[in-house]
């Protein structure tokens, strides 16, 4: 997470106008998730078809629909943005959010590189905007009591986690999950869930990281293992898999 929101903007109001950018399987679903969140205005919505955005805006009951994600970012009221397109296209959604000096919301994986995630934060910066994650397993009550847990030193030092992350489709199924130049793979999908569960306990960057992955016959990985070592000697044993 990333600058605020603009602490003035907030504090006078404790509603928020929300935009979506695209309409695929995990925007209705936040869609539906926006009616239980306390001050969320579902507000507008933006596709790369006109259509879509307004068949989208009847049924989710959005007030705007926008044919083009650039015009929702020229949109004034528009607090928070939501980002919801495949993976390669998080990097420059963010950012062009951002310069429209909006918040952000982007779908996981934040990014499909340091690099740009290092842009992402920056821009960030540079505009004072809040940008976060939809990170949704770190609120998970669970993890969020567990979290609890260790902080208040009830379960003492942690010296390893093991986590993992996976289900079974056939090849192609989604498309972008099993295409390599929409970054797909079981990494990019679901590995990084753990990856980021360790991230929140251990608070730091590993010293190191090994992998090792079974590439399938589309060229991405189906299954993967992650071995990462911390500062202190901890681990994070870690897997995922798409066809297993
Ligand atoms: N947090 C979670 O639990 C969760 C669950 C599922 C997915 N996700 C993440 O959400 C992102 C989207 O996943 P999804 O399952 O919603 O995908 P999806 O059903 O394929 O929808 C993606 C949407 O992105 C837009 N888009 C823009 N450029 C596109 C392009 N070149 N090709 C295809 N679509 C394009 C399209 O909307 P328009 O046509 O309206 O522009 C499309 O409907 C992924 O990064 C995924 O990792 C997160």
């Amino acid at each position: 997470m990333e600058g605020k929101v603009g602490k003035a903007k907030m504090a006078k109001s404790k509603s928020y106008n929300w935009g979506i950018i695209a309409t695929g399987a995990i925007a209705r679903q936040f869609s539906i998730g926006l009616n239980f969140a306390p001050g969320a205005v579902k507000y507008a919505v933006a596709s790369r078809e006109l259509q879509k955005a307004e068949s989208f805006a009847d049924e989710y009951g959005f007030r705007k629909a926008y044919g083009s994600y650039e015009e929702l970012l020229a949109d004034p009221k528009v607090d928070i943005v939501y980002i919801a397109t495949p993976h390669q296209f998080h990097t420059e959604n963010t950012i062009a959010a951002l310069k429209a000096k909006k918040a952000v919301l982007c779908e996981k994986p934040f990014a499909v590189n340091a690099a740009a995630a290092k842009e992402m934060v920056k821009t960030a910066r540079e505009n004072n905007c809040l940008l976060m994650e939809a990170m949704w397993t770190r609120f998970i009550p669970a993890v969020q009591k567990a979290k609890e847990m260790v902080e208040q030193g009830e379960i003492g030092d942690i010296r390893m986690i093991t986590g993992d992350f996976g289900y079974r489709t056939e090849v192609g199924v989604p498309d972008r999950i099993y295409d390599p130049a929409a970054c797909g793979g079981g990494l990019m999908d679901v590995g990084i869930y753990p990856v980021s569960l360790a991230s929140m306990f251990f608070k730091e960057q590993p010293e190191e990281i090994q992998a090792l992955a079974e590439i399938g016959s589309t060229s991405v990985d189906e299954l993967s293992a992650y071995l990462l070592r911390y500062k202190g000697g901890e681990l994070a044993v870690l897997y995922s898999a798409i066809r297993t």
